[in-house]
């Protein structure tokens, strides 16, 4: 394998890395809120006011900047006066989409708004806009946010908030085109509008209203969308919308949330690790797609392009717990997908304004397992630790010059499902390294995945604008490509720590077959 180059200029950056990227989401579904983030007041489980001290603990060290709530599809049916007042007397509802359980609405407004501020994020509220109306949204506004005294005000204060919420992020539904309504673009869009219509800022706190955006890459939603948002109404009112979220899930080869070309949560041959990787660069050309799109309509970029759900969505199986839905094993494999992704987050910090894992905890993509009274951090985890210092940086443009991997995509593992017969044994390739970096507070941060299953790459890394210096590097990186933590092995992956030495104002380095690395040093 012929040395790599790493080449970073700190001239013309690309923007800065919103803080938001860097987003997560909870809802309602399997153990995410009911026993991973909410136990009650009278757990043995040590909690501050219901809420896990421990999840909290681990949360707190990620410096989370925004937090969605309370769904999802959830969020669709959700009304919010279930979820305030004694806890006792809040009513016992059904959850439509997720097991059809009772929910108990003890995880409310006012425990999601403590969470908030236990973790010092952003509340990102998504309103219900199929089951819900106009006024019920705004009346969550006003319960959330009005200053003075009216009685959506008094009863907020009543409930031990007389201070307000100030919730600016509002999604008005989410996913429109499937469980939040099932809508055509154009149906949507005509709903949006009368919804944002009542939606209105109060002088101190302008609000950021989020339109549903596609699923995966699909140009059709968008340009339908905007289409009918901008062509209806006589103009006399601009439409209210400040954000339109994506969604995109990383799967197998488009068969959804079953076994396929990528294997299982922990189960994969080396073609299904790539495969998997290789399906979670698809980020990137919706990022770009997606916002030349939004530019024709808004050339100004006053609509920011959000990727508000986001993650590996693997076929049940490697739970710790069997009842917990959707509960999945999080695997190196898992770790790659969440660097790269945040890698082309911060590659195109002039596009996107947030991203948010589904979910923080127990659910698909989760940084943290809960099992009763045990919390492990998973690979995914420790990535969002180890590039916390990108949030906030500006952008840096970073040439990867590495011999590309190729390899030939899988078969099913799962009979019972259609093969893709078109894709399998097909030649693809990936890119041997891949990254980003960011300079903020005169340092500078390179993130690189190396995912070779196999191979380490030495690379040479040089600074346009700077000579560098000696730097930490922080890795993520074992043997066996299926490591993964458990109750009896919590730590069998955690980053390790060295440093590279800066010979001539470069760096040498090899990065491990299936890593993820941080670089950082102080920039003179
Ligand atoms: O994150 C799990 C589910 O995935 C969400 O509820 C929904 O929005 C998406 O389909």
């Amino acid at each position: 394998m012929s040395l790599a180059r790493i080449s970073i200029s700190l001239h013309d950056p690309i923007g800065t890395i919103a803080p938001e990227l860097y987003g997560h989401f909870i809802e309602h579904l399997g153990a995410c809120v009911d026993g991973g983030i909410w136990v009650g007041e009278d757990s043995s489980i040590p909690n501050d006011g219901g809420v896990r001290l421990d999840v909290v603990a681990a949360l707190q060290r990620l410096k989370v900047p925004v937090l969605r709530w309370p769904g999802g599809c959830f969020a669709d049916h959700y009304h919010w006066q279930d979820g305030i007042g004694p806890r006792g007397e809040r009513p016992r509802r059904v959850n439509l989409w997720w097991g059809q359980k009772v929910e108990d609405n003890a995880f409310g407004t006012h425990e999601f708004l403590r969470l908030c501020h236990l973790l010092g994020a952003k509340p990102y509220l998504a309103g219900n806009l199929a089951s819900g109306s106009p006024r019920e949204m705004r009346e969550w506004v006003e319960y959330c946010n009005y200053p003075h005294d009216s009685t959506l005000a008094l009863e907020r204060a009543r409930n031990g908030s007389p201070e307000p919420f100030n919730v600016q992020y509002w999604g008005v539904g989410n996913e429109a085109w499937a469980c939040g309504g099932d809508f055509s673009p154009e149906d949507y869009a005509r709903e949006f509008r009368r919804f944002a219509t009542f939606l209105r800022d109060f002088p101190h706190l302008p609000l950021f209203l989020i339109a549903c955006g596609p699923n995966r890459n699909d140009p059709e939603w968008t340009q339908r969308f905007f289409e009918e948002l901008f062509r209806s109404g006589l103009g006399l009112f601009k439409p209210r919308i400040h954000g339109f979220g994506a969604h995109y899930y990383t799967t197998n080869h488009g068969s959804g949330a079953g076994t396929g070309q990528a294997g299982t949560t922990t189960q994969y041959s080396i073609e299904q690790w790539y495969s998997l990787l290789l399906d979670s660069l698809a980020m990137e050309p919706l990022i770009v797609q997606q916002r030349a799109i939004m530019d024709g309509y808004d050339p100004q970029r006053e609509i920011k392009l959000l990727v508000d759900e986001w993650g590996t969505w693997h076929a049940q199986g490697s739970n710790l717990n069997p009842n917990s839905l959707w509960q999945q094993q999080n695997t190196l494999r898992d770790a790659l997908v969440a660097a790269l992704t945040l890698d082309i987050f911060n590659r195109h910090a002039d596009k996107i304004a947030m991203g948010n894992l589904a979910q923080a905890v127990n659910v698909l993509q989760s940084l943290l397992l809960t099992d009763g009274p045990t919390m492990l951090l998973t690979p995914t985890y420790h990535v969002f630790a180890m590039y916390r210092e990108h949030q906030g940086g500006q952008s840096l443009r970073v040439n990867f010059e590495a011999d590309a991997i190729t390899f030939r995509s899988p078969g099913q593992l799962d009979a019972g499902r259609v093969p893709l017969l078109r894709d399998v044994g097909t030649e693809k390739q990936l890119p041997g390294l891949m990254g980003s970096a960011s300079r903020k507070d005169g340092s500078l941060t390179l993130s690189v995945v190396n995912p070779s299953a196999s191979e380490a790459v030495e690379a040479e890394i040089e600074l346009h604008g700077a000579a560098l210096e000696g730097a930490t590097v922080t890795t993520l990186c074992h043997d066996d490509i299926h490591v993964h933590n458990t109750p009896d092995a919590p730590d069998a992956l955690r980053p390790a720590r060295g440093a590279v030495e800066a010979r001539n104002g470069r760096w040498r380095h090899l990065f491990a077959p299936a890593s993820v690395s941080v670089l950082q040093t102080a920039l003179r």
